[in-house]
């Protein structure tokens, strides 16, 4: 099930999204484990506007959250994160169906995120649902600028993409 975090179940989000992130250190990747994690205040603030959705267990505990952010004009599937022991049951793709359901609400075409290329729980698995990837050149100025910004916290750029699911369908 999704639903909105409770304001006590913040603190554990960015626990979930380290614990989540470990994968990555698997494969080879260890650089995206010593990345912050999304912060109590933009989880909050999150909440505050209904842009943040937790999947939860069936004893009602977080297992997993997506958090959508709104930049220039676009909708932005900033974070995703599931646990570890909770992957592979479908908790992913409802978070994101939950967060493309609330961008399309708030009148979006499409819904964007940037990814890692070639990594199986990456692009490949956002390419199953839905998700295309936008060509370089067709980038628009705010997602180059986040891109950028992302970057900065020493992602390898070539090895990101940025994909798109349209909306104006089932989305
Ligand atoms: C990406 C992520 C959120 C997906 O969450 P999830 O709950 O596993 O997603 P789903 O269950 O909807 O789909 C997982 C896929 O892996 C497959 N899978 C099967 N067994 C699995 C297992 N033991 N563990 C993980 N995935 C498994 C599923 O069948 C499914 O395959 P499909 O794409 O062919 O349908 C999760 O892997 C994660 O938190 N990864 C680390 C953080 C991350 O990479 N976030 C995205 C940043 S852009």
């Amino acid at each position: 099930m999704i639903r909105a975090p409770r304001p006590g179940e913040i603190p554990l989000l960015p626990q979930i999204e380290n614990a989540a992130d470990r994968r990555y250190a698997r494969a080879g990747l260890r650089r995206v484990v010593d990345m912050p994690p999304a912060t109590i205040a933009s989880l909050q603030q999150g909440l505050r506007e209904g842009r943040l959705w937790v999947a939860i267990s069936p004893l009602n505990r977080p297992v997993g959250f997506a958090l959508m952010k709104l930049r220039g004009g676009t909708a932005w599937l900033d974070q995703l994160s599931v646990l570890d022991c909770w992957q592979g049951r479908g908790f992913g793709a409802t978070l994101i169906d939950r967060t493309a359901v609330a961008a399309r609400a708030l009148g979006f075409d499409a819904l964007h995120l940037s990814t890692y290329l070639r990594v199986p729980w990456n692009a490949p698995f956002y390419a199953r649902r839905g998700f295309a990837e936008v060509p370089r050149g067709e980038w628009p100025r705010t997602l180059r600028v986040q891109v950028l910004l992302e970057n900065s916290h020493d992602h390898p750029a070539w090895r990101r993409t940025i994909m798109r699911r349209s909306l104006g369908g089932d989305g």
